[in-house]
């Protein structure tokens, strides 16, 4: 059985520490084999917000597969945004932003959805391109007999209630191709609220929520994913912080 622990939108920079001590009990109390990390590390792109989320995930003592999210290219100077939008993550969380991480019984295969620009308003929502998939198909056979999962960070497909959040470019695209690439599962962030899309014959799509932000939407928990293989695909719980630390969300 392997464990994965799926994290996203720590917002490095809007964070609670108490949560992030919290988190790290709640880590180390489930014992994952590795930590996917679905974006929004930081608030602001700044980089001692990067230096504090690459030490929290250090600290971890884990495998991590950390893929960038919106938050995490400068949204306040288009100068670096449009000349090196990744320096400050490649600084703090090394050059891969693409990251793989694999075992004798799963895969995990990071997909960087975020763009610098786009010709529409919504930058945030990102997209995906037709080469991005092809080595996306090329890693995963590099990777047979295992149950393969996409860490990124903006949904594939939105639940209900969030119809008038920008959607990802290309998001059918790279569902057509997950889904001939025999992905068990598409692991996210984005919205701030954990939720789990099943549609038959289409990989699983796992939204995790904010484990330590305060940018929590309306209702919404603190809550992280824990993923873990079983005899026929997996199970996926998501756990939230309530008055006696994080627990199963019910
Ligand atoms: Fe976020
Ligand atoms: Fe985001």
């Amino acid at each position: 059985m392997t464990r994965i622990a799926l994290l996203a939108d720590l917002h490095f920079g809007a964070h609670d520490p108490a949560l992030v001590s919290a988190l790290e009990e709640d880590i180390a109390l489930m014992a994952p084999d590795v930590v996917a990390v679905a974006g929004d590390l930081t608030y602001r792109a700044r980089p001692e917000e990067f230096t504090a989320a690459a030490r929290f995930l250090g600290g971890l003592g884990l495998p991590v597969v950390a893929v960038p999210g919106n938050h995490d290219i400068p949204s306040l100077s288009l100068f670096d945004r449009f000349l090196d939008p990744f320096r400050d993550w490649r600084l703090a969380m090394g050059p891969e932003m693409e990251p793989a991480w694999s075992n004798a019984e799963v895969g995990l295969l990071g997909l960087n959805t975020v763009r610098r620009a786009a010709l529409r308003k919504d930058w945030s929502a990102g997209r995906v391109s037709p080469p991005q998939l092809q080595r996306l198909a090329v890693r995963a056979a590099a990777l047979p007999g295992r149950l393969l999962f996409v860490v990124a960070h903006h949904p594939f497909l939105h639940p209900p209630g969030n119809e008038t959040r920008g959607k990802l470019g290309r998001a059918p695209l790279a569902l057509a191709a997950f889904a001939r690439l025999g992905i068990t599962a598409v692991l996210t962030g984005h919205l701030h609220r954990p939720t789990v899309i099943a549609n038959p014959g289409a990989p699983l799509l796992v939204i995790t929520g904010t484990a330590v932000s305060w940018r929590r939407p309306p209702g919404a928990q603190n809550a992280w994913s824990l993923i873990e293989t079983a005899e026929r695909g997996v199970i996926v719980s998501h756990r939230a912080h309530g008055p006696a630390g994080f627990a199963p969300l019910v």
